[in-house]
């Protein structure tokens, strides 16, 4: 019989760019996702298969090292990879890819299949399941080495930790990971397809990081957690402006995680809009179609909006109140389970 292992998409709140400067980030997992399903396989090699793209893989897993690949097939290899290199023994797999998360829309589709691949792996070992913070790096690790995007750990903790009714506040610099209830009252949460798509391996993604690093450097501090918003002035532009924007994001977490606690989604509103500000003017992450999505999605009523995600392209985030149809091609974002067996 197969093993079937689902990981979903997230949506983050509050708090972009913040993940990998030790920030805090407000995450929740959505209803779509990415599911793997996986049995052993009959000729000592490991199939993969996209259903959704209609295309194949196939490796030797017993070889030292699988090759890299390009594309959708660095996750498996890589997965398979991370996990041998941390002492799993994996057996020979038929693995099929099925998914209802678009991919480069900034719902993390990346994390959502490294994630699924791993679980549904493991489970074919029959070992109990890991620790999922160590999960969580390990996945962490196939995207940064093996798809090329040095991205931070938010969507892989996002996948494993969701939970329903609830969205998930993430300290970086503790690990502390917390329930934040998540009650909208009749109000919508809902994501807009901006019709740029992006992938983040090759996008400036990686040159904020490493603007985020120089300005550490620069301030001497171990991370820019511990900046402060009357370090900024010494700084040169656009640094100045790149740590204001993860010191203030940093604080719309706090302030939106108060938020849900009151119920508070007038708030909320008020919150998405000026991450979105930040986003675009300090961390300059947004592109023209997210700015048209954006003032498209304010002018159809909504009572927030900002760009979800890395940046560069991808959705917009909006929030409608009780009394507002949102546009016809928003699609509710609600939370839902974390990522796990099925
Ligand atoms: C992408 C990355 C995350 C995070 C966000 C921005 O989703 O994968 O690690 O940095 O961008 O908040």
């Amino acid at each position: 019989m197969d093993l079937v292992a689902f990981a979903p998409g997230r949506v983050n709140l509050l708090g972009e760019h913040t993940d990998y400067n030790d920030g805090l980030c407000l995450p929740f997992a959505i209803a779509r996702g990415v599911t793997v399903r996986a049995r052993p396989s009959p000729d000592g090699m490991t199939h993969v298969e996209s259903l959704t793209l209609r295309e194949r893989d196939e490796f030797d897993p017993g070889a030292p090292a699988p090759a890299p690949a390009d594309g959708w097939r660095a996750f498996a290899r890589g997965v398979v990879a991370e996990l041998r290199a941390a002492g799993h023994t994996l057996p020979p797999a038929m693995l099929e890819i099925s998914s209802d998360l678009p991919a480069g829309v900034g719902l993390s589709s990346s994390a959502a299949l490294e994630v699924a691949l791993a679980l549904a792996l493991l489970a074919l070992t029959g070992e109990l399941e890991p620790d999922r913070r160590w999960l969580a790096h390990l996945c962490s690790r196939v995207e940064n080495e093996w798809v090329g995007a040095h991205t931070g750990l938010l969507d892989q903790l996002a996948t494993l930790f969701g939970e329903e009714h609830a969205a998930t506040l993430i300290d970086f610099r503790t690990g502390a990971i917390a329930r934040v209830p998540m009650e909208l009252d009749g109000w919508t949460l809902a994501t807009i397809d901006s019709g740029a798509s992006r992938s983040l391996a090759g996008s400036g993604y990686n040159d904020r990081r490493r603007e985020c690093k120089t300005a550490a450097e620069l301030l001497g501090v171990s991370s820019l957690r511990d900046a402060s918003l009357t370090d900024i002035v010494g700084l040169p532009e656009p640094l100045n402006r790149r740590v204001r924007h993860v010191i203030t994001e940093n604080a719309r977490v706090r302030t939106a995680t108060e938020a849900l606690h009151a119920r508070d989604l007038t708030k909320l509103g008020d919150l998405l809009d000026a991450s979105h500000t930040s986003l675009r003017d300090d961390f300059e992450v947004s592109v023209p179609e997210v700015e048209r999505t954006v003032a498209r999605v304010h002018a159809a009523g909504a009572r927030g909006a900002r760009l979800l995600g890395g940046g560069f392209g991808g959705s917009v985030l909006a929030l409608f109140g009780p009394d507002t149809e949102p546009p016809s091609d928003a699609v509710s974002a609600t939370p839902g389970p974390g990522a796990g067996l099925r």
